[in-house]
């Protein structure tokens, strides 16, 4: 139903998905040539393992043009769970997701979805910048400019992405240490790239601790992530894989690798890596999309069942891709890939809501016999609501009253499992330790389900339905 290389929508209807974004496109360049005043050069003790910085959060204000009691209940408890986020969170995806639901929700401005090509000149993000400086710790910055000769920022940071341009030789290897996973560290790209530009700005280098490490070390980090990642194999058609030491496809890949490389490209305005980002997640839905179902399988091989967590991290990662492409202003020159991708949306959202339990949860395995295994998980649910939202803005023409009735419905089957202690229950163990399982007696949480709840308000807020 929704094969991947048809290319029947006209570019000139594709504009019009994304014409609000388009009108940005001109002012995406920014120009890194700043000097910085030299850092003070006492190194950071190294820190074994990764410590959560304690950061308070400040209210929030939720949109007057929603009503439903259930999006306000979240909206006052958001900094509450947000701080249980920041509190639980260890794992690499875990702090990537993490990073990027504290930017969305607080610093919409640094984000695709609500980008405004002068966020610098915005308040610091340091709550998110924060987790970011502690996640990469134990970084090893042997090699780095500030250990080898450029002490101060003097490099365009967008030259730390190839090792041609790079200005001291790059370093392959992953920002933290993701568990023989490829694509996980990746999830924290986009946040250390904001962590980079920042650091050119006064305010920033001022108001954040991070020892000897300026703008060019944490560019320079990124960049030997994304050359690791580019020097992995691929399979024959040039897909990534997810793991390191063997090509595996992970449904949970479409979160980490494709936004990553979406999110440079925007940044940078590389061309090239907005199209390895939609190419990729591409590539990803080829190999896991059940097209009979038009759900995606969670894993190629040893696990190809209907996950839901699986579904929302793919599902999520298109939007951001195909933000990043909107603000860019590329959507008309990646036409047929855009075009793609939104039409296998189009059929996925309903093919999972179709599936919403009697809790308004989808359920953990979806088509599953089982009953243990298809309890309905809160966590997988809030983030696929949350894509719905960023769908129903970025393709309008696509999101009938009957879905965003089914995606109210389950952000209410949601917030029905928050307690008032901020913390989401009736959620599947993200580590998978005795399978993907909800066990509802287990008190069972989930750091990566506290952060989806932040990406769901937020994508709400901003469509305002
Ligand atoms: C975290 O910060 C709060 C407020 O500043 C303080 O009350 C609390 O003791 C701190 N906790 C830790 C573990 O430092
Ligand atoms: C919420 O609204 C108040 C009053 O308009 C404003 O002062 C505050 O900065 C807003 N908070 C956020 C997080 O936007
Ligand atoms: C960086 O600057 C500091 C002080 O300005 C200096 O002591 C150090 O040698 C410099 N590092 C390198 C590798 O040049
Ligand atoms: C790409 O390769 C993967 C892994 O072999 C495969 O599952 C997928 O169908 C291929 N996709 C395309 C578009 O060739």
């Amino acid at each position: 139903m929704a094969g991947p290389s048809t290319g029947r929508l006209m570019p000139l209807l594709l504009l019009a998905f994304f014409l609000p974004s388009i009108v940005h496109s001109a002012a995406v360049h920014n120009v890194h040539h700043r000097m910085l005043p030299s850092r003070s050069h006492h190194r950071r003790a190294p820190s074994p393992s990764y410590t959560p910085p304690n950061i308070t959060f400040s209210p929030v204000n939720g949109s007057s043009s929603i009503q439903d009691s259930s999006y306000h209940r979240l909206t006052g408890l958001l900094p509450t769970v947000l701080e249980n986020a920041v509190e639980s969170s260890f794992h690499s995806w875990e702090i990537g997701t993490l990073v990027e639901a504290i930017l969305e929700t607080y610093y919409p401005s640094t984000r695709a979805f609500g980008y405004d090509p002068n966020y610098l000149n915005g308040k610091v993000p340091t709550e998110a910048l924060q987790v970011v400086v502690a996640a990469l710790g134990s970084y090893p910055w042997s090699g780095s400019p500030e250990s080898t000769a450029l002490n101060t920022s003097s490099a365009d940071l967008s030259d730390y992405l190839s090792p041609s341009s790079a200005p001291v030789t790059l370093a392959p290897q992953a920002l933290v240490n993701g568990d023989g996973s490829l694509g996980d560290p990746c999830s924290l790209g986009a946040g250390v790239w904001t962590l980079a530009e920042f650091l050119t700005q006064q305010a920033a280098s001022q108001s954040l601790s991070t020892g000897n490490e300026g703008a060019d070390d944490y560019a320079w980090a990124v960049g030997n992530q994304l050359q690791y990642l580019r020097q992995q194999p691929t399979s024959s058609n040039g897909t990534m894989s997810q793991r390191e030491n063997g090509f595996q496809l992970w449904a949970d890949m479409g979160y980490m690798i494709p936004p990553f490389l979406a999110s440079l490209g925007l940044a940078t305005s590389s061309d090239d890596l907005l199209a390895l980002g939609i190419n990729q997640w591409l590539l990803e839905s080829s190999a896991l999309l059940d097209t009979t179902k038009d759900i995606f399988r969670h894993i190629n091989d040893f696990d190809a069942r209907l996950w839901a967590t699986g579904n929302a991290w793919m599902l999520y990662g298109a939007c951001r891709v195909l933000a990043s492409i909107g603000v860019a202003g590329e959507t008309s020159n990646l036409a047929a890939q855009v075009g793609s991708t939104v039409r296998q949306l189009s059929a996925i959202f309903p093919a999972i809501f179709a599936q919403l339990d009697s809790d308004n949860l989808v359920p953990n395995y979806m088509y599953e016999s089982e009953p243990s295994l298809s309890i309905g998980d809160a966590a997988g649910t809030a983030l696929i609501v949350a894509a719905y939202y960023r769908f129903a803005a970025l393709a309008p023409r696509y999101a009938t009253q009957t879905l965003t009735a089914q995606a109210n419905k389950a952000f209410d089957g949601v917030i029905a499992q928050l307690g008032d202690d901020g913390w989401l229950t009736h959620v599947v163990d993200p580590m998978g330790t005795n399978g993907w399982v909800v066990n509802l007696n287990s008190g069972q949480r989930s750091p990566e389900g506290q952060s989806f709840l932040a990406h769901m308000w937020v994508a709400r807020t901003a469509l305002g339905v």
